[in-house]
């Protein structure tokens, strides 16, 4: 069945980007170094659908100007992009929407298939948290203290419950899934 998923790497401290939106976790080595190549491909191929933040958006398109191929999920399905501004670029994969949160939840929900749908960007993701529509929670504990940076969820977020469904080593990363208690 269909699930929400926030989907993040984060450092041992609970960044998911470091100073100035950095994706840098060491080494100049990308997120899909350090995940187990089968467990990424095994996410991406759970994934039916993305709803995606504008700054989320725009930290991809500059590593992508930077480095080309620097941003290298193997997802191919509907995207979604949540802002309020047109993009400078027009993409034709990707539909922008705005307003309320559950809407737009509903909207890539649907364009699922069946799959899950990812939700990337703190800010969104922390919106659907206090709006108790996220399923699951999945991090890829990066070897980093990072010390400053993007917290995985703002301080608006207030408390949830979260229930333990599975914590195994993926590469250098360690790989826990929880179910949101709702
Ligand atoms: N480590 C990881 O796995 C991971 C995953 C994803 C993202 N990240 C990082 O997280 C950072 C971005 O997160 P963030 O919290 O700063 O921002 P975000 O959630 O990506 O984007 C927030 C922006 O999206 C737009 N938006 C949000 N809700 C909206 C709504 N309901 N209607 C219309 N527009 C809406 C607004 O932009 P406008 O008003 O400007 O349009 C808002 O400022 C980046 O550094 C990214 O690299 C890390």
């Amino acid at each position: 069945m269909s699930k929400v998923v926030v989907n993040r790497c984060m450092s041992l401290d609970g960044f998911i980007a470091g100073p100035g939106h950095s994706m840098d976790w060491g080494g100049g080595r990308s997120l899909a170094d350090f995940v187990d190549p089968d467990d990424f491909a095994a996410v991406a191929a759970a994934t039916g659908a993305m709803l995606i933040g504008r700054r989320t958006w725009d930290v991809g398109e500059r590593m992508q100007a930077e480095e080309p191929g620097s941003v290298d999920y193997p997802f191919s399905g509907p995207m979604f992009l949540l802002t309020h501004r047109p993009l400078d670029r027009p993409d034709p994969d990707v539909r922008i929407l705005s307003g309320d949160i559950g809407d737009a939840v509903a909207t890539a929900l649907a364009a699922a298939g069946g799959k899950d749908l990812e939700i990337l960007g703190a800010d969104v993701a922390g919106q659907c948290l206090q709006r108790g529509l996220v399923d699951e929670i999945l991090v890829y504990v990066m070897p980093v203290l990072l010390g400053d940076g993007i917290r995985f969820s703002s301080p608006d977020v207030t408390r949830t419950d979260l229930e333990p469904v599975s914590s195994t080593r993926s590469g250098d990363t360690t790989m826990i899934r929880f179910r949101v208690r709702k």
